[in-house]
């Protein structure tokens, strides 16, 4: 019947539309960390290291002012599970170094692509690179989702360096 192929059709048609937003979504760009045959870097990717953003598939992370409690805690949950055997919540080394003010050092964007793509982080990125300098170890790729990254990085926000002085750090720190 004419009706079922058309419904057939629409189907194609939405299947497929549905893969093109998909492919947006996921930033179907290549994120590649290969370097080009001149052995320099493609130049958004050159860009995006100078913008201390780091390489991989996170472009842009939107930080609120205010601390989102749900996302934090499930991101605490997450670094017990599967970061807390190298990485402290203090300032002191385990494996990896510790996470006490990290969201001050570094761009939201560049710590992210450092839990997706550590890699390729550790080998474009410099201040990665200098990291392994320091640590000697490579730290492995922990295989967890964009959203578990971003839970993660929301708990971060809540690890503070500790110092003698009153702690200057109090309120969500600004990113
Ligand atoms: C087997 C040990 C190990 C595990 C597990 C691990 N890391 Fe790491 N991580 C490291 C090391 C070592 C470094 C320092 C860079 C290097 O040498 O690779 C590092 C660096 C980092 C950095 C950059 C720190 C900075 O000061 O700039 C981030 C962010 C990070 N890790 C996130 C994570 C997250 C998130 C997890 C868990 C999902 C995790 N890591 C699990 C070893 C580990």
């Amino acid at each position: 019947m004419v009706h079922n192929q058309l419904n057939h059709i629409m189907r194609i048609v939405t299947y497929m539309a549905a893969l093109a937003v998909a492919c947006t979504l996921m930033a179907c760009e290549p994120t590649s960390q290969k370097e080009a045959a001149d052995g320099k870097l493609p130049e958004n990717e050159q860009k995006l290291i100078d913008e201390g953003r780091g390489i991989g598939v996170i472009k842009h992370v939107t930080v609120n002012d205010f601390l989102e409690e749900d996302r934090a805690r499930r991101g605490k949950d997450i670094y017990e599970m599967r970061c807390q055997s190298c990485h402290a919540t203090d300032t002191s080394t385990v494996v990896g170094p510790g996470w006490a003010g990290i969201t001050r050092r570094r761009r939201p964007e560049w710590i992210m692509n450092m839990m997706l793509n550590p890699q390729g982080m550790l080998e474009n990125d410099p201040t990665a690179g200098n990291l392994l300098g320091e640590y000697h170890t490579a730290m492995p790729e922990p295989g967890i989702s964009i959203g578990d990254a971003r839970d993660v990085l929301e708990y971060m926000r809540t690890l503070r360096v500790k110092t003698a002085e009153a702690d200057t750090t109090a309120t969500a720190p600004d990113m």
